[in-house]
């Protein structure tokens, strides 16, 4: 029987990992002119991670954006650099897991390498790493950085290639290597990490998530309700399963808290009125979206009129734990990362009140709060 390798999460053995996605650019993950003012500061990220922590989540991650949406709320045209944020956490924080990101098409594999070595000293063996291969041409050929010719699915060719010298690099003294996209000659890369950081992928496409499934620990899977999750959680692990490997799959939700169900509405409606069209254009633009084609509704526009990039729970916290406990009795899913209009607000409401009741009805498998 496979045993997949242990990471200090909870899912190592069938529990659920609780995250937080770091708002680590401007506007977070809401299109909207009518919502907090989120900044994408270090010192705002810096006060999130240490909530995190204290409120017992098992992780937090940070996506690598190069170039924002724009409109009046200049939607994340600002962000941190995700590797130099992860590492500032990590020394800020001694228990959550400190996930980064990195674009395949950006940084060399030994460049790479290095980084996430040095990001796993530095935090103790907390180091993840979200590997993703850029899709918006926009984002990229503004620096010079966007490989002509490749398309997306040779996109993940690149990455295959990318992540396998990475691992030959973190567990070999010196790698040769002739690939199509990258070449290593007798190369040595010193630290070796002591444990192996924790790879995950959010492609949703058939090609990226086979990428996942071949060379990863994890997935998050994109959009759906509670049953299209569990589809898409169960295609996962059924494919990695075939390959005598194993993957634990997440998904993304949005959580907006009220004193009552319908203040959260209120507030979520507000949010809807606000929606930065223009900004939705850009994102329209980074999803890959031809200019014909921007400013028609259609059903991607549809779905973004919320304003949420995401799914989304809207209530008191009490309503928040049943709609919790239905996506993991539904989807069985390993975990879930969190986004939240205002973080520093809501992620002490999430530890006090949502999270205990969680760990009663879920006995063993969501962490329990750890001291000191
Ligand atoms: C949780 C999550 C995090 C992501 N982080 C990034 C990111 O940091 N940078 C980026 O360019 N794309 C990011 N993406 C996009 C995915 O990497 C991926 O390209 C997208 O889901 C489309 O899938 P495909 O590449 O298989 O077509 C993210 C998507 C999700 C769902």
């Amino acid at each position: 029987m496979f045993t997949p390798t242990a990471f200090g999460l909870p899912s190592d053995t069938g529990g659920k990992d609780l995250g937080i996605f770091l708002p680590i650019a401007n506007g977070g993950w809401i299109l909207s002119r009518n919502k907090p003012v989120l900044d994408g500061s270090y010192a705002y990220n810096r006060q999130v991670a240490i909530a995190a922590e204290e409120a017992g989540l098992d992780f937090i991650m940070s996506m690598s954006k190069f170039r924002g949406y724009g409109g009046d709320t200049e939607h994340w045209n600002s962000s941190l650099d995700p590797i130099v944020l992860m590492a500032a956490l990590a020394e800020v924080t001694s228990r959550v897991k400190v996930w980064t990101t990195i674009h395949t098409i950006v940084q060399n594999p030994a460049v790479a390498a290095k980084m996430l070595a040095t990001l796993q000293q530095v935090s103790n063996g907390r180091a993840g790493l979200n590997i993703v291969t850029g899709s918006y041409k926009g984002e990229f050929a503004q620096m010079g950085m966007w490989p002509e010719g490749v398309d997306h699915d040779a996109r993940y060719d690149l990455a295959y290639e990318w992540i396998r010298a990475i691992k030959a690099l973190w567990t070999e003294d010196s790698v040769t290597m002739d690939g199509k996209y990258f070449q290593l000659d007798q190369c040595e890369s010193w630290p070796k990490p002591d444990t192996r950081p924790f790879l995950v992928c959010a492609g949703s496409s058939k090609k990226g998530m086979r990428f996942t499934s071949d060379e990863l620990d994890a997935i998050f899977l994109s959009g759906g309700d509670s049953e299209e999750l569990a589809r898409a959680s169960a295609q996962a692990k059924a494919d990695a399963a075939e390959l005598g490997r194993s993957v634990r799959t997440y998904s993304m939700l949005t959580v907006v808290f009220g004193d009552t169900d319908a203040e959260a509405k209120a507030t979520a409606e507000h949010f809807r009125e606000g929606l930065d069209e223009d900004a939705l254009k850009g994102m329209m633009r980074a999803y890959g979206f031809l200019d014909a084609e921007i400013g028609k509704e259609n059903a991607f526009v549809k779905k973004s009129r919320s304003g949420f990039m995401t799914a989304a729970v809207l209530g008191t916290p009490a309503t928040v734990i049943e709609q919790l406990t239905e996506l993991f009795e539904t989807a069985q899913t390993d975990g879930l990362m969190l986004i939240f209009p205002d973080y520093l607000k809501a992620i002490p409401i999430f530890g006090n009140e949502v999270l205990p009741v969680l760990r009663e009805r879920f006995p063993g498998k969501v962490k329990e709060l750890a001291h000191g």
